[in-house]
């Protein structure tokens, strides 16, 4: 991963310059609150998907400015998604630091999460060629990431995710803006509508892969240090990869019990505790991430219809590394 954003560096310069300059704002609580977030810029997984995806189906090196834009219109969005998700799940913590959220309450989080997301629309509306489609490209993704946490809160309250739900679930959340992330690279480079496609599928897999390893995470023995709190999934009874996957070979009778435990945890919290105990009993990690690394797999299989190139193996690498990361 290391290797990768050091090849990326000059690029990732670029897509900062402009996260930067849209993020500018003469009212003080805006513009210190945008410069310390700022300072933590977390993993940056979508603009280097983006800038790998660019010099992989583009024939032009170095890429156009517009790959830049929309690079960092991926970031300016999934930031606004994260100060507005740190509310809706009353988080403390991200990126190892206390939340917008939490230091400034939650209306202070959701006004700065809407004007990052106003700066992504507008870093779009600059682009030179194609800027409608992606834009309706990132309007998608914003409907399926509040669909996606609509449908994930509707389902805590009834405990019944089936596995068919947790992956439209995960799609809305976070594949989906992988998916919109490589094909809008993919469009600033002028690639063909089939290598367009080919990147977007092999995104939206990535990304499974990616939210379903979040969610291993959280089940995970010794805490990680992911830079949020891990455990609390359960307690704000999210059915994630590892119960789905001892679920699935559970009796009914089990089946019923667990997801019964799950439903009552609001007035039961120790239920949190027997339902990990069953997870980890039935190796419901591991099968997770036999199911993550199908996905990664399957992601991987999207690159074939690339040129050969650097990028080509380093897309492949970065999903391999969305298997093993470690934060
Ligand atoms: C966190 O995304 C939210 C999920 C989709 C799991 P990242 O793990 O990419 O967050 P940062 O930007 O690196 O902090
Ligand atoms: C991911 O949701 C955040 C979004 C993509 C909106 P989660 O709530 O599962 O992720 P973390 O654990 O807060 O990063
Ligand atoms: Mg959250
Ligand atoms: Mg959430």
């Amino acid at each position: 991963m290391d290797e990768i954003k050091a090849y990326l560096q000059p690029g990732l310069e670029q897509v900062n310059v402009f996260i930067n300059m849209a993020l500018r704002s003469d009212i003080p609580l805006l513009d210190s609150t945008n410069r310390s977030l700022r300072e933590h810029p977390g993993k940056m997984m979508r603009p280097m998907l983006a800038l790998l995806v660019a010099d992989a189906a583009g024939e032009a090196a170095p890429p156009p400015e517009d790959t830049y834009r929309y690079a960092a219109a991926t970031e300016l969005l999934h930031n606004a998604t994260l100060l507005h998700d740190d509310v809706v799940d009353g988080a403390t913590e991200r990126r190892g630091l206390p939340t917008v959220a939490s230091i400034l309450g939650g209306s202070t989080a959701v006004l700065i999460g809407d004007y990052w997301l106003e700066k992504c629309l507008q870093l779009v509306l600059g682009a030179r060629r194609e800027a409608d489609r992606v834009l309706r490209l990132f309007a998608q993704t914003i409907g399926h990431l509040t669909e996606g946490e609509l449908l994930q809160m509707q389902k805590a309250s009834t405990a019944d995710t089936t596995q068919a739900d947790y992956l439209r679930i995960i799609y809305g959340k976070t594949a989906s803006l992988f998916e919109s992330a490589a094909m809008s690279a993919a469009i600033s480079v002028a690639a063909s509508e089939e290598l367009i496609r080919a990147m977007g599928d092999y995104a939206y897999l990535l990304g499974l892969a990616f939210q379903i390893k979040d969610d291993i995470f959280d089940y995970e023995e010794e805490a990680a240090d992911i830079g949020k709190p891990v455990g609390i999934d359960l307690m704000e009874q999210k059915i994630t990869q590892p119960l789905l996957c001892v679920l699935e070979k559970a009796s009914s009778a089990e089946q019923q019990e667990i997801r019964s435990l799950v439903k009552n945890i609001p007035d039961h919290p120790e239920n949190v505790d027997r339902v990990r105990a069953f997870v980890k009993e039935n190796d419901g990690v591991a099968l997770a991430k036999d199911v993550m690394d199908f996905y990664v797999e399957k992601a991987i299989s999207c690159l074939e219809s690339l040129p050969e190139s650097k990028e080509k193996l380093y897309l492949a690498k970065l999903a391999r590394f969305v298997g093993q990361r470690d934060k």
